[in-house]
């Protein structure tokens, strides 16, 4: 059963990618940025500790996501899309030595110009219910302020997605996503797709390129 893991830029679309892929074709999601906002939300000895640095668009240390991620994940049985982890070299090493051993995997990276993100990432909303992923700009919903999917009136402007904290995200990215991309490439399992295209095109690459 291969696993994938999804790799780009904040914005380049791997949440919105990953909840189609689910109901398309049955992967588990499994989003780092979700299980760590869940502990901020619970407000948990975690949550405290990750609050601020998440708000101000910084990377949580390493060992903290990647015990997050451990106790999440399950590969017996289960096909999953790793969203948001690997987000470095170390991380990358450590998901292939301590979670998925030798288990076939593929890196699909969400590829397009960062110019775009600043756009999409001000303009996000996500449904606090259901956690539905919307844009102001691309995807509205259909009635201002109330979720298509639960019908939910609590779509939340994400913290880390004001001009600043989305300034700081991107130049993390920046620094950090060439050495990731190497290590895949030279595993031969990275694969590319164009996320700059509209929603339904990339998701039909991406299950083009992951054959289901
Ligand atoms: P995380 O939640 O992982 O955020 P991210 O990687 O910055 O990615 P986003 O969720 O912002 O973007 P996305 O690619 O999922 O885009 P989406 O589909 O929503 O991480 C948040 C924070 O947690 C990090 O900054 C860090 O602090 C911490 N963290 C998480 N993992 C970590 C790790 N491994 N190590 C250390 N720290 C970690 O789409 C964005 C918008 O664009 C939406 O409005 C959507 O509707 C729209 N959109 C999507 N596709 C298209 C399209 N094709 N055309 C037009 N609009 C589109």
């Amino acid at each position: 059963m291969r696993q994938v893991i999804f790799l780009g830029a904040p914005g380049s679309g791997k949440g919105t990618q990953s909840k189609l892929l689910v109901a398309d074709c049955g992967f588990n999601h499994l989003s780092t940025g979700d299980l760590l906002r869940a502990e901020v939300a619970k407000e948990s000895e975690l949550g405290l500790k990750v609050k601020n640095i998440m708000e101000n668009g910084e990377l949580v240390s390493d060992d903290i996501v990647l015990e997050l991620l451990k106790i999440n994940c399950d590969l017996v049985g289960s096909q999953y899309l790793f969203d948001g982890f690997p987000r470095n070299i170390s991380q990358a090493q450590a998901l292939d030595e301590q979670v998925l051993n030798d288990t076939d995997s593929m890196a699909v990276y969400l590829d397009l110009d960062l110019n775009v993100l600043l756009e999409r990432l001000v303009n996000r909303r996500t449904c606090g219910d259901c956690g539905a992923i919307y844009n102001l700009v691309y995807s509205a919903p259909k009635t201002a302020g109330t979720c298509d999917k639960c019908g939910g009136s609590n779509l939340v402007h994400r913290d880390d997605d004001k001009e600043e904290a989305v300034s700081k995200r991107l130049e993390v990215f920046k620094t950090t996503i060439a050495p990731v991309l190497d290590y895949y490439e030279q595993k031969g399992n990275l694969r590319r797709v164009d996320a700059e295209q509209s929603m339904d095109q990339v998701l039909t690459q991406i299950k083009k390129t992951l054959g289901c």
